[in-house]
């Protein structure tokens, strides 16, 4: 039995979360993902992006990706206003990128970083091990996070080590 509080301000009862019976986080933390940059423009020229591991290919024949954005990340609604993003794959040596990518409220993400507007009008990070540039065609909402799905317009990739995170650690690969 969970306990209704009374809000002061609201005097509204707040309903206190109740315990997850389940938290996939047990086993995805295991689970070692690749390490990509989700970036995007406006077309007032504003840019943005984040850290995402919640990356992955959907379809061949059309080339369609997705990435799984946080609700409460700023990201999600700049998102879908520039209809538009683009997957840089991080590369081992690239780590203060995804560092600085992640930090809440960090404003300078793109201050002297190598990049270039793409084709698909999405910052294109120089130095990863690939990219996959595209145009959002479907958005989709599912628990606390948003699904974007993108049709490539441009990619790229080179065979260098990738950048991993497992176990809330980043990892390079040994030879
Ligand atoms: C290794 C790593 C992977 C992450 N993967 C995701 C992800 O797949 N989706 C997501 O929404 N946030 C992900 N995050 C968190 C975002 O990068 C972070 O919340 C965001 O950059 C914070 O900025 P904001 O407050 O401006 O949204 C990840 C963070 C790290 C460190």
């Amino acid at each position: 039995m969970h306990q209704k509080l009374l809000c002061p301000i609201l005097s509204n009862p707040i309903e206190p979360k109740p315990p997850q019976a389940v938290d996939i986080r047990t086993v995805m933390r295991h689970f070692a993902s690749h390490v990509t940059v989700a970036t995007g423009a406006l077309d007032s020229g504003e840019l943005f992006g984040l850290t995402v591991t919640a990356f992955t290919s959907v379809s061949l024949e059309p080339p369609v990706v997705l990435i799984c954005i946080r609700d409460e990340s700023t990201a999600k609604d700049l998102f879908t206003q520039a209809k538009r993003f683009c997957v840089n794959v991080l590369q081992e040596s690239q780590q203060p990128i995804a560092e600085r990518f992640s930090l809440t409220g960090e404003a300078k993400r793109f201050e002297n970083l190598d990049y270039y507007i793409g084709k698909g009008g999405s910052p294109v990070i120089q130095g990863s091990l690939g990219f996959i540039d595209c145009k959002i065609t479907r958005v989709l909402h599912e628990g606390d996070h948003t699904i974007f799905f993108g049709e490539a317009v441009d990619v790229h990739g080179e065979e260098m080590q990738p950048l991993l995170y497992l176990n809330r650690k980043y990892v390079k690969l040994e030879n």
